[in-house]
């Protein structure tokens, strides 16, 4: 494999972006993942040029042969991360080299080739350069960027693709869930799991999103906004949920989180959490936690505080987990203070409005 070229990408303008008028009413009620900017970044992959073509273009549909492997065999990796304006109108990301690095892991995962970080960041600044003003202000809102790679070569063998697209694209987001805020309960899937030992549970590949689907929809039907998954061996140890890591308040102020078993999913969320957890004088350990402790600690009140964490979700309380037939609720099933206290520790970072002491954030534009 030659060496990729330097990261240049060419800028196509659309021709009939939104207008201000427009983009004021998306940017009032963004939502989650139902708008997107202007423009998109492409570039693309073969063994013989590495990565190529880097380019912003107008946002539109990709057209696809039928037999573009990623169709068939679902050869493919993708990243979640979020630009924040500030008070003072500058625009930042939080931690992007570790979601490049994930995203590197997930291709090696799925034998895509890994897209260096200089082209994974310089992709992300050079779509918002040209979608500056989809960047929302405001407290809880944010862009929501999303890299994703795929196999799109046009053939029907099983082997890795030796064509591959990497696009990203960007969403105004407000809150993920539409209640906002508010404690959301959980659905504990027992007859499904997510991932297995040796499989993909740690890779951000489509397949995962697509094997939790069907719990989702029963999570739905049962009231629930997500699905808990076990460990797909003993059905005992608890993971995560579809799009989000845990963690656990107890009665002594210490604070657990599942540990990463190689199924789990690598928040970066989860990892700053801990970090800003510790810094703030808690305890944190990271270990197994069985579906009994999650129920016998709210039964017993050792529990205090459950609650979820993702780019997407920033970090959610979890007013119950429910099964069927059974019910277990932490505390009074509000808000907890501690869940409180964290989420405004990353969220004050992330919008400025407390130092970076870990040097987390990076700028993109100035103010
Ligand atoms: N677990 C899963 C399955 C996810 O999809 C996500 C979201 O990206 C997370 C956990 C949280 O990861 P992060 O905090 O990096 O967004
Ligand atoms: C994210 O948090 O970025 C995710 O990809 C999870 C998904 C539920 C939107």
């Amino acid at each position: 494999m030659t060496a990729s070229p330097a990261f240049a990408p060419t800028v196509e303008l659309h021709p009939h972006p939104r207008t201000r008028d427009e983009l004021g009413v998306i940017l009032a009620n963004p939502g989650f993942g139902n708008y997107f900017t202007d423009h998109m970044f492409l570039a693309k992959w073969t063994p013989d040029e590495g990565w190529a073509y880097p380019r912003i273009v107008p946002y539109g549909p990709l057209t696809l042969d039928p037999a573009t492997a990623v169709l068939h065999y679902a050869q493919e990796v993708f990243e979640g991360l979020k630009a924040y304006a500030h008070a003072d109108g500058s625009i930042w990301l939080f931690r992007p080299e570790a979601n490049a690095e994930r995203m590197q892991r997930s291709a090696h995962r799925l034998a895509l080739p890994e897209l260096p970080t200089d082209w994974f960041i310089g992709s992300i600044k050079a779509l918002i350069e040209v979608d500056a003003a989809w960047v929302p202000n405001g407290d809880e809102k944010s862009l929501y960027l999303r890299p994703f790679m795929f196999a799109s070569e046009r053939f029907l063998g099983v082997r890795p693709s030796q064509h591959v697209t990497y696009g990203l694209i960007s969403s105004p987001a407000g809150a993920y869930f539409p209640e906002g805020l508010k404690p959301v309960s959980i659905w504990l899937s027992t007859e499904y799991a997510r991932a297995g030992a040796g499989g993909t549970g740690a890779a951000k590949c489509g397949g995962n999103y697509a094997s939790s689907l069907l719990p989702q929809q029963e999570a739905a039907a049962q009231g629930c906004a997500q699905v808990a998954f076990l460990d797909s061996t003993e059905h005992k140890w608890v993971e995560e949920l579809g799009g989000m890591n845990l963690f656990y308040v107890q009665s002594d102020g210490s604070i657990v989180t599942p540990e990463l078993s190689g199924s789990i999913l690598e928040g970066i969320t989860r990892d700053s959490l801990i970090t800003l957890a510790r810094d703030l004088g808690h305890e944190v350990v990271e270990r197994r936690v069985s579906i009994d402790e999650w129920r016998d600690g709210c039964a017993d009140g050792t529990i205090t505080e459950v609650f979820a964490c993702g780019t997407a979700a920033v970090v959610t309380p979890i007013r119950s987990l429910k099964w069927e037939g059974g019910e277990a609720v932490p505390g009074d099933g509000e808000a907890g203070k501690v869940t409180s206290e964290l989420r405004a520790a990353l969220v004050d970072i992330q919008y400025g409005r407390a130092p970076d002491r870990h040097g987390w954030l990076q700028q993109v534009l100035p103010a």
